[in-house]
């Protein structure tokens, strides 16, 4: 049977221009995401299998969805509410959610730095290499902190700027010609941005040797 799971909604607009450009830079790439990303995936493979393990629900709220590359290692027993900014990532994510026949979870398209959501009611919140790519990261940082419970989690993997003399300053000259190729800046300081959003970090992971790629542990301090 066909997961009977999701509606999309005609595209919001968007609330400035910034935005509207992450937006259009993941539609004009979203049909050759996965192939772009396929030697990455490789490896970034185990990195989600471990972030999943550590969700609890039963409410999981997955923030930039994008094609659903996480969607084979959310929990059975969660209900995933799903968003992303862009139409064409979330598509993709809809046939996958369909194949995976996910039943009962939620896709829609949203933009993270203003969810239309209430306070305080998921248990976990998710975003896999997102933060890279939001315009405003801190507000975005903000509102997953006010949609997640006080006492819920919020588990981020993200590749960050690399904080050495060469590579960090050659990172930040490369960041706005990779920003046009595919949407990600290559030189967030996503653990400065989760401390400024005002979350309170528990546990940072270094997943390789250079301090590139993170798993961080976060929660909302009301
Ligand atoms: C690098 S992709 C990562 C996709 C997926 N999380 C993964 O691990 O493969 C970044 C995703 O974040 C989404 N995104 C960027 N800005 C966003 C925003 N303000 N709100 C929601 N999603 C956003 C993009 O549309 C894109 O699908």
């Amino acid at each position: 049977m066909k997961a009977k799971l999701i509606a999309l909604a005609p595209p919001q607009p968007v609330q400035d221009s910034a935005t509207a450009l992450t937006r259009a830079r993941y539609q004009r790439i979203s049909a050759i995401y996965d192939r772009m990303e396929g030697l990455m995936e490789k490896r970034s493979r185990p990195w989600r299998e471990k972030v999943w393990q550590s969700v609890f629900g039963p409410r999981v709220l997955e923030v930039g969805v994008g094609t659903g590359k996480n969607m084979e290692f959310w929990p059975k027993d969660c209900k995933v509410t799903a968003i992303d900014l862009t139409p064409g990532m979330l598509e993709i994510a809809r046939k996958r959610a369909d194949s995976l026949h996910r039943q009962g979870d939620d896709l829609f398209l949203a933009d993270v730095q203003h969810l239309e959501l209430p306070s305080a009611i998921f248990d976990t919140v998710v975003a896999t290499f997102v933060f890279c790519s939001v315009p405003d990261p801190i507000q975005g940082l903000r509102e997953i902190g006010r949609v997640v419970r006080p006492d819920g989690h919020i588990l981020l993997l993200e590749h960050v700027r690399i904080d050495r003399p060469v590579i960090g300053p050659l990172m930040d000259i490369l960041a706005p010609l990779v920003v046009r190729l595919n949407g990600a800046s290559i030189n967030r300081r996503t653990v400065e941005n989760v401390r400024a959003a005002g979350l309170q970090i528990d546990h940072v992971m270094d997943l390789d040797d250079v301090g590139m790629f993170k798993f961080i542990l976060a929660r909302s301090i009301r």
